[in-house]
């Protein structure tokens, strides 16, 4: 399975922050937010990864991540010329994808619970159908909305309705199988002129072929896209790895503990990190003292 991290848009509620800058390359306390998915998608196993974003703003990405060699992972770089909706990632990325399953993560969400890489995995092994997970929130009406028979089974999912027949919001964060790049290919812009993830969501379930998975209160989903979210967002990293000692979302760590580079490696990308406490947490791991 092969990944993308959708990473343009416009930003505009990050304004002005996000006007000469990528709002998935603003800090999330420790780490540039894209860190974030990026450790989602190498947890789930994936190892080949494109990442998308605007004409200005992907040199950008460039610069902080390279070919992905000193993580054992391959990035490959695509522009989206305008913010035409996230199901254009599979447009975007099709001869690349050739064919291929692949799973989406929007570069300014972070999910982080126990057991997490499991459902990942999990969702990543089903060559059949899409997964999505969902999670309750206060305030449906600014995501996906799904609806559940009591077997969790999908019944309906709506964008942005104004009246949420479920207060479970659809993450974002997707897997599809191979039929993906075809499906996507069917999907219509939206009255708003996007082509919308949900329609396309709505799309495998109508088949039949829609995997919902609920994450439970032990889990933190969290999107930054205002200055509130990104400050919480922040603050939430910063707390866990505080008091734990720990590492939310750092591709190093993940790398290592998938097994795709060796504790010499760890050792030297801590050493790069000079006097961090992000260098010094990778350098304990790389010793085995965490
Ligand atoms: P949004 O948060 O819906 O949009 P945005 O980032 O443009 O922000 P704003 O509403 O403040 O103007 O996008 C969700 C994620 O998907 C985010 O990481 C940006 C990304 N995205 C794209 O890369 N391309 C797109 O066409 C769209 C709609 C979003």
């Amino acid at each position: 399975m092969k990944g993308i991290i959708l990473a343009g848009g416009s930003g505009t509620r990050l304004h002005p922050m996000t006007q000469a800058t990528s709002k998935q390359l603003l800090p999330v306390y420790d780490k540039p937010m894209i860190y974030y998915p990026l450790s989602v998608l190498m947890l789930a196993g994936i190892r080949d990864i494109m990442v998308i974003s605007t004409p200005a703003d992907l040199p950008q990405f460039s610069r902080l991540m390279g070919d992905g060699a000193r993580l054992g992972v391959n990035f490959t770089y695509a522009v989206q010329p305008k913010p035409e909706g996230l199901a254009q990632a599979f447009h975007i990325a099709r001869d690349w994808l050739a064919g291929e399953a692949c799973a989406l993560a929007l570069g300014d969400n972070m999910i982080f619970g126990d057991h997490l890489s499991l459902q990942l995995q999990e969702a990543a092994k089903r060559d059949d159908g899409a997964s999505v997970f969902a999670y309750q929130v206060a305030d449906p009406e600014r995501y996906g909305v799904v609806t559940m028979d009591p077997h969790g089974r999908a019944l309906d999912i709506v964008e942005k309705p104004a009246n949420p027949a479920s207060n479970w919001a659809v993450i974002g964060l997707y897997f599809y199988d191979k039929d993906v790049t075809e499906m996507a290919a069917a999907v219509k812009p939206s009255a708003r002129g996007e082509l919308e993830i949900t329609d396309l969501n709505r799309m495998y379930m109508e088949a039949g072929k829609l995997h919902v998975q609920k994450l439970g209160r032990g889990c933190a989903w969290l999107d930054a896209g205002t200055p509130d979210s990104l400050m919480q967002a922040g603050t939430f990293v910063q707390t866990i790895q505080q008091r734990q000692g720990m590492l939310v979302g750092c591709p190093e760590e993940v790398a290592f503990r998938m097994g795709w580079i060796d504790a010499a490696t760890l050792r030297d990308h801590a050493r790069a990190l000079g006097k961090t406490d992000l260098g010094r947490v990778m350098m304990a791991i790389a010793e085995g003292h965490r």
